[in-house]
């Protein structure tokens, strides 16, 4: 007989900002019938450019996934939360981490994570070339 492992629940990071939400459909699946991992890459991908665009104020690039770990499987029907924070603001680029956790079809409310990957952002001109992020606005006197 087996069982199928269970991790404990997870706590949310209360630190990051939730960025994006989805649910994973059966055309997603490998052929194991879990979620493909190229597919949780673009939604981190798209999840991880959130907050950088607020930066960047324009066009952006992906230059680098520094770190991406999978650290549980995504199954079908699987409720994602992104959370993300910004971890460097460079010159011309900013670099985020993602954490990705899943409430199972069955099991909603507790939290698993799932995935954590760490990604950098270029501001880009028309050219495609890097450009200086632009300098932050102060807040409106009011
Ligand atoms: C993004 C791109 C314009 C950057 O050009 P580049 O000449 O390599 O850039 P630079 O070496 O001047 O570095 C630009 C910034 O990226 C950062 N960077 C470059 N490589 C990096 C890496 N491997 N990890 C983290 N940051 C990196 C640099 O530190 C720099 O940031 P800073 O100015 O804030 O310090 C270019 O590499 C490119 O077009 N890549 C393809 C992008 C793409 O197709 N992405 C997928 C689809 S969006």
């Amino acid at each position: 007989m087996s069982a199928s492992f269970s991790p404990p629940p997870a706590a949310l990071p209360s630190e990051h900002e939730l960025v994006l939400k989805v649910i994973p459909m059966p055309g997603d699946c490998n052929a194991n019938g879990d979620i493909f991992g190229g597919w949780v890459m673009a939604q981190v991908d798209l999840a991880g450019s959130v907050l950088p665009a607020r930066y960047v104020q324009g066009r952006m690039a992906t230059v680098a996934v520094n770190e991406f770990i999978f650290k549980q499987p995504v199954r079908v029907g699987d409720i994602l939360s992104f959370f993300s924070h910004i971890t460097r603001v460079g010159n011309t680029s900013v670099t985020v981490q993602v954490e990705v956790y899943a409430e199972r079809f069955s099991d909603q409310g507790r939290y698993v994570k799932v995935t954590e990957a760490t990604l950098t952002y270029v501001a880009i001109d028309a050219n495609g070339r890097p450009r200086p992020l632009p300098k932050p606005q102060a807040p409106a006197q009011g």
